[in-house]
């Protein structure tokens, strides 16, 4: 595995790889984090669109690409870029056996000029976390767009957590003509569900024990919805007031459609569930998919 701090090295290196496969990260890596890295070899072993059925074909021939890279312009000024845990070394030893190259620019490497050209992201951008998080998706958008244009892959796998960012980024793709295939992956969980997320290291103990509430709230409107329940407003407000009374600062709880996240209507069949709210200092998002 090679450690990479500059364009003009990964350009290099991956100069005539024939088949890239990306995960874009902002590192303190976790086991969601590695399970994309899996998932990445995985898909970038198989023919375009196809399981070739045999874990071994294609291997060797893919490269796995790790970007580790904190980015500022995805940050509010109130945000936590100074005290996002920046691990690389561990990050490294995680990564050893999984991935080819790990690529860590400096900011000033990503950044050489001030960022002027921003990719603007659709109005849903500015809904969701993007109501609270004002700026946030252009940010993300933009960065993923340079790393897209350095890196080249043929695949890159996001985690399905971020559904808004993935949802975005899919629409990006598409509407750029980037030859990219983007793999949505099931988010990875603690035995008590717990959604993986490098913030959770934020959590003091009672926090952490609390914070189980966020996906149980989650899996009760699932059920509601999977029961028959239609009056999603309804679902929403008993939802995020019950957070409420248990001491959390709800952001959003929202029921919208899978395809382009708009507010569903009636008879809706493919659905998620989304939700952000504060445990104390901590913001924690989560997401369940519900097709009826
Ligand atoms: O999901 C993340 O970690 C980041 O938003 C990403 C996609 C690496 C862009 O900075």
């Amino acid at each position: 595995m090679q450690l990479l701090h500059s364009v003009s090295e990964l350009r290099a290196r991956l100069a005539g790889e024939q088949s890239v496969a990306f995960v874009p990260t902002m590192g303190n890596l976790h086991e969601g984090h590695i399970e994309l890295v899996r998932i990445a070899r995985e898909r970038g072993s198989c023919t375009k669109g196809t399981q070739s059925g045999n874990p071994q074909a294609g291997r060797g021939v893919v490269c796995v690409v790790v970007s580790i890279f904190v980015n500022p312009i995805q940050f509010g000024p109130n945000e936590d870029f100074d005290k996002y845990p920046r691990t690389l070394e561990a990050d490294c030893a995680k990564l050893q056996g999984l991935a080819d190259v790990v690529f860590a620019p400096a900011v000033e490497e990503m950044y050489p000029e001030k960022q002027s050209i921003f990719v603007e992201p659709p109005p849903i951008s500015r809904e969701l976390c993007g109501e609270f998080r004002p700026g946030h998706f252009q940010g993300v958008a933009t960065v993923v767009l340079k790393l897209f244009n350095l890196v080249q892959p043929r695949v890159a796998v996001f985690g399905k957590k971020d559904y808004q960012q993935l949802s975005i980024i899919r629409q990006m793709v598409i509407q750029f003509n980037l030859p990219i295939e983007i793999v949505g992956a099931e988010t990875a969980r603690a035995a008590d569900g717990l959604a993986l997320s490098s913030r959770n290291q934020y959590l003091s103990d009672a926090e952490r024990t609390e914070s189980v509430m966020l996906s149980q709230t989650l899996r009760g409107m699932g059920a509601a919805l999977q029961g028959g329940a239609a009056e999603y407003a309804a679902l929403e407000r008993g939802a995020g007031a019950a957070l409420a009374r248990r001491g959390w600062q709800v952001e959003y709880v929202s029921v919208r459609r899978q395809a382009d996240l708009g507010v569903p209507e009636k008879g809706e069949r493919k659905l998620v569930i989304l939700a952000a709210a504060r445990l104390g200092k901590t913001r924690l998002i989560d997401n369940l998919e519900v097709c009826l």
